[in-house]
């Protein structure tokens, strides 16, 4: 596991998400939501793994320079909305370093599994906090990360079975490092 610099290494970052997402399905998904798209650093490499994609974010600055960005490309649509106004059904929904950004998890959880197609995969990749130097050190968000076996239990006692959990880095932001992990999960059934 390697150390990503978060001032020059945001793509390497996302390249490394995309290669742990398509190992475990080397196929192509149906349809892909990106929530939380943000500056599409995900969205740049997990396209390739998708017959349609839709990226969502809360800000219109961001949707906007999405729009802009893939005006060309008739497979994606990005929507400035919370996931809450989303219908539809997705094969894999998945959160970049946005997962932080929600206030309200069992919502959001609800929400996406009313929006899972059958076998559909929730990929959250996220960051371990560091309780002396949050990440965030400027902006209000809800969360500061969350340690990787914390949500795996939000998961499993909000009706997800986790398949995989998976370092990914060591993220390095002004000399302090956060662990960066990707956890794999479905809607359980019974
Ligand atoms: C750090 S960025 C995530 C990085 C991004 N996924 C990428 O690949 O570049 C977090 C984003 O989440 C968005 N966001 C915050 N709350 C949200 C919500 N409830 N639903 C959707 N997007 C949200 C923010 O506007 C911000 O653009």
């Amino acid at each position: 596991m390697g150390i990503v610099n978060w001032a020059t290494g945001q793509q390497a970052l996302g390249q490394l998400f995309y290669e742990a997402v398509k190992a475990h399905h080397p196929f192509l998904y149906r349809s892909i939501l990106d929530v939380g798209c943000g500056y599409g650093i995900a969205a740049a490499c997990m396209c390739a793994l998708g017959e349609r994609m839709t990226l969502i974010d809360v800000s219109q600055s961001v949707v906007d320079g999405q729009r802009h960005r893939w005006r060309h490309n008739r497979q994606v649509a990005v929507a400035c909305s919370t996931i809450h106004s989303m219908g539809g059904s997705y094969d894999l929904i998945y959160y970049f370093l946005s997962f932080h950004h929600v206030a309200d998890i069992m919502a959001e959880l609800s929400k996406i599994r009313s929006l899972l197609a059958q076998d559909g995969e929730l990929v959250i990749c996220e960051m371990s906090p560091n309780c002396e130097a949050p990440f965030h050190q400027n902006d209000i968000v809800p969360h500061d990360g969350f340690a990787s076996g914390h949500l795996s239990a939000i998961l499993q006692g909000n009706g997800f079975r986790v398949a995989q959990v998976e370092e990914l880095a060591t993220l390095r932001k002004d000399g302090v490092d956060y662990g960066i992990y990707v956890i794999r999960s479905f809607v359980e059934t019974l």
